[in-house]
């Protein structure tokens, strides 16, 4: 199985939407917020296709805060038939890189409490726990993560 990456594209927006749909129930972005990321100067978007079908997509942002610059994942949304090959690695491996060439010294991102395999995922790629957020996600709690690059 090829997996090939490439920068997203507002002409995908329709299979982007339809995945995000399939990956998050209450805090999926709307198709008007990820139009907004997809064109938004400061953030990085990637697709990744297998078969020419775009099978998941991954986008964060690059933050100042306090004169320091870090990546801050926003999402990373694989379709559940292609879960479990190496595609959100992939997809974060290369917007890491992408991060790190646009000065980024680290990268920060929020996931749920009970959500196993992305916190499994993260903690692979090297993020580690710096905080809980109480009730980040409505009634559930959200970690906060972080990776130096
Ligand atoms: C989380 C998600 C993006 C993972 O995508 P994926 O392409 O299946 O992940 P990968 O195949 O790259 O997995 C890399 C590693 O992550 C971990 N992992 C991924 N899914 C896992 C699962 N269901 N259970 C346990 N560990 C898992 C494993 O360590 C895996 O390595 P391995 O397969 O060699 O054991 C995918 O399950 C998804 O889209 N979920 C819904 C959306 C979501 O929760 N996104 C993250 C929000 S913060």
């Amino acid at each position: 199985m090829e997996i090939t990456i490439e920068d997203l594209s507002i002409r995908m927006l329709d299979k982007l939407y339809e995945i995000e749909k399939q990956c998050f129930e209450k805090e999926a972005f709307t198709k008007q917020q990820i139009a907004y990321l997809v064109g938004d100067y400061n953030s990085i978007g990637l697709a990744a296709r297998v078969d020419s079908e775009i099978v998941g997509f991954a986008i964060a942002r690059v933050d100042i805060r306090r004169n320091m610059r870090f990546g801050h994942i926003l999402t990373v949304d694989v379709v559940p038939a292609y879960r479990r090959k190496g595609i959100a690695r992939k997809l974060l491996t290369q917007i890491e890189d992408i991060l790190g060439q646009k000065g980024a010294k680290e990268c920060r991102l929020e996931v749920r409490e009970n959500n196993a395999a992305a916190l499994s995922l993260y903690e692979k790629l090297g993020y580690k726990k710096v905080g809980k957020l109480e009730k980040y996600y409505g009634d559930a709690h959200g970690l906060y993560l972080r990776k130096i690059l």
